[in-house]
């Protein structure tokens, strides 16, 4: 009978019925297509970490200097500073140091011009890129490059130091020159002087000159 079918307020609507296998497999197919769209989300996340990651690995050397209590970044020399160095050192020969070295320019320059030349530098891509460049120049034999912070460095091995620094850095680099260059040693300040130490030769104006100091230029 009809009117068995008739719920209690008098409404004739028939209890729904049960899904279909095609509802049930319909159902299936929607959480498939579900699953496959979020391994393609996984992929595509973990393509942008990765790409991220590495993004971050290569530009954190660049950044870390402005994070540390004395901010060198990598500003490299330009053409008519290297001109002056070169000059400061014309006639010279020995064993050179330049400090923060950067991609290498000065370090190379230097060993063309018969120097047993040296980079120290923090930047571990901006040493790969010099050997490279030292190689490439012919000049790997007479050069070296080592990851190393400058503060740390022992000077007085060498007799020449160049130094393109920050105002900021120079106060203390003094104080670290003084304690540990000796007669031989010979310093090239490039950008800025050593503040309270009197050079014995200056090359260039403004932030291209290049002041030279020896022990004698030190304060007592
Ligand atoms: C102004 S750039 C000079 C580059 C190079 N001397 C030139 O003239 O082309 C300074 C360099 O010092 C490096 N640097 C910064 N802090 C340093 C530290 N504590 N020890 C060694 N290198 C450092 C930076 O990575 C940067 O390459």
């Amino acid at each position: 009978m009809v009117d068995s079918e008739k719920s209690p307020d008098g409404c004739n609507c028939a209890e729904e019925p049960p899904p279909s296998y095609n509802e049930l497999n319909d159902t299936h197919s929607h959480s498939d297509s579900g699953r496959s769209m979020s391994l393609a989300g996984k992929v595509t996340v973990g393509v942008c970490a990765g790409l991220a990651m590495a993004v971050v690995a290569g530009t954190a050397p660049f950044v870390s200097p402005a994070l540390r209590k004395v901010c060198l970044p990598f500003v490299p020399a330009s053409s008519s500073q290297m001109t002056n160095v070169l000059q400061m050192l014309k006639g010279k020969t020995g064993k050179l140091v330049d400090l923060g070295s950067g991609d290498g320019r000065i370090v190379i320059e230097a060993a063309k011009r018969g120097f047993h030349a040296e980079g120290i530098e923090l930047n571990p891509w901006l040493v790969a890129f010099s050997r490279f460049n030292a190689l490439r120049s012919g000049v790997a034999s007479k050069t070296g490059f080592y990851r190393r912070d400058l503060w740390k460095a022992d000077l007085s091995t060498y007799d020449y130091i160049v130094i393109f620094g920050v105002e900021t850095m120079m106060e203390s680099l003094e104080t670290k020159l003084a304690r540990e260059i000796t007669a031989t040693n010979h310093v090239l300040a490039c950008r800025y002087p050593l503040p309270r130490w009197t050079p014995s030769e200056v090359i260039g104006e403004g932030i291209d000159s290049v002041w030279l100091y020896t022990k004698d230029s030190k304060v007592s």
